[in-house]
């Protein structure tokens, strides 16, 4: 038996419960994981809170991000002892996650500890983690680099955000941050921000179908009206990393930036990057990272606190990035 927080899905509403699971109940799977950390993405608020029907059967055990190490293998890529990653694939989603003490997935999924980071340190990056990597990584294959002129991050202070935030400016770039929360402007400087943009300022629907060229990037992690308003401020042949839906998922925009600037849409997903592309991400993130930073936006929590901190990320109130200690 291990255990884990587990939902249930009753006339239509899902609810959650830590709960003692059978070891014969997990999916087939080459590599057993006995979890130490797990975190909390927006997705998982979401899956706690049965939106967007993320998940399909239940009971489920969620949680798209595990940290751990390999109690056996089959596959004679992992051994036991092995520190390991999983996320992405629908890990908790279509299959159960990583809010458990034991986890089963296939050997494809896992990924050995990127050198340097600890079990505790991959999950404080997380999905989210990975995500802003990712992004950085599309926005310079579209001709980003370092200049004058600022990137862009939307919904700064949220996990995608503070880390994104935090790895633009180690890598020499300049960085805008905007936010909706005016008590975490100094919280948004000290991670590397020099310009803070109040979150209204671009929600506000562009008046014009080019603005003044602003943003030389974006990571976008509110959508909805932000990203078609960004769109019209984007300097000629920038990309938007389109990431998140935090502020809404559908959005209108003018095709003139395209055709008189010839800026980018850049769509990431990733959930669905292949093994050796995700340990590249994995490996520059690592290596990139400020590290000193990491403990100023991670708090741990427990599993009893994420049904509680699943509708609070939803809401928008939660800073940086949560840990969750499987065995506390
Ligand atoms: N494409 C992918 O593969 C991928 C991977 C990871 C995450 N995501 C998505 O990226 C987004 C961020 O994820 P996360 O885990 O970083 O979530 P998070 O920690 O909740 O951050 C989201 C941030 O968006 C802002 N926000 C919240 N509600 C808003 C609203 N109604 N209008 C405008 N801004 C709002 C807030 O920032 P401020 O308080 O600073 O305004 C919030 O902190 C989510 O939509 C998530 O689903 C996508």
């Amino acid at each position: 038996m291990f255990t884990a927080l587990v939902i249930k899905e009753t006339d239509g509403k899902v609810t959650s419960s830590i709960a003692r699971v059978e070891e014969e109940s997990l999916p087939e799977g080459e590599v057993t994981i006995d979890a130490k950390y797990s975190t909390l993405n927006y997705k998982d608020g979401m899956v706690l809170n049965g939106i967007g029907r993320l998940v399909r059967s239940y009971p489920h055990i969620p949680g798209v991000d595990v940290s751990g190490i390999v109690r056996d293998s089959t596959d004679s890529r992992f051994s036991p002892g092995d520190e390991v990653v999983v996320g992405g694939y629908r890990f908790g989603e279509t299959r159960w996650g990583g809010y458990s003490e034991l986890v089963r997935v296939p050997a494809d999924w896992v990924i050995k500890l990127p050198i340097g980071l600890t079990l505790f340190q991959a999950m404080a990056f997380g999905t989210a983690g990975f995500s802003a990597m990712m992004a950085i990584d599309a926005l310079e294959s579209h001709g980003l680099m370092p200049s004058d002129q600022e990137v862009l991050v939307t919904g700064a202070v949220g996990g995608v955000g503070s880390i994104s935030v935090a790895l633009l400016k180690a890598l020499g770039y300049k960085v805008a941050a905007s936010t909706g929360r005016p008590d975490e402007y100094e919280y948004l400087r000290q991670l590397g921000a020099g310009t803070i943009i109040e979150r209204s300022e671009l929600e506000a629907p562009a008046t014009r179908p080019l603005e003044s060229e602003r943003w030389s990037g974006c990571i976008d992690n509110v959508g909805g009206s932000t990203l078609g308003r960004v769109l019209s401020q984007l300097s000629r042949g920038a990309s938007i990393a389109s990431v998140g839906l935090a502020g809404g998922a559908s959005f209108s925009a003018n095709v003139m930036p395209f055709l008189l600037r010839g800026v980018n849409i850049l769509g990431i997903d990733s959930v669905s990057l292949g093994i050796d592309k995700r340990f590249q991400i994995w490996k520059r993130l690592a290596g990139t990272f400020p590290m000193e930073l990491l403990d100023g936006m991670t708090d741990e929590v427990s599993l009893v606190d994420l049904e509680r901190l699943g509708k609070e990320i939803l809401e928008g109130k939660v800073k940086g990035r949560l840990v969750v200690n499987l065995r506390s």
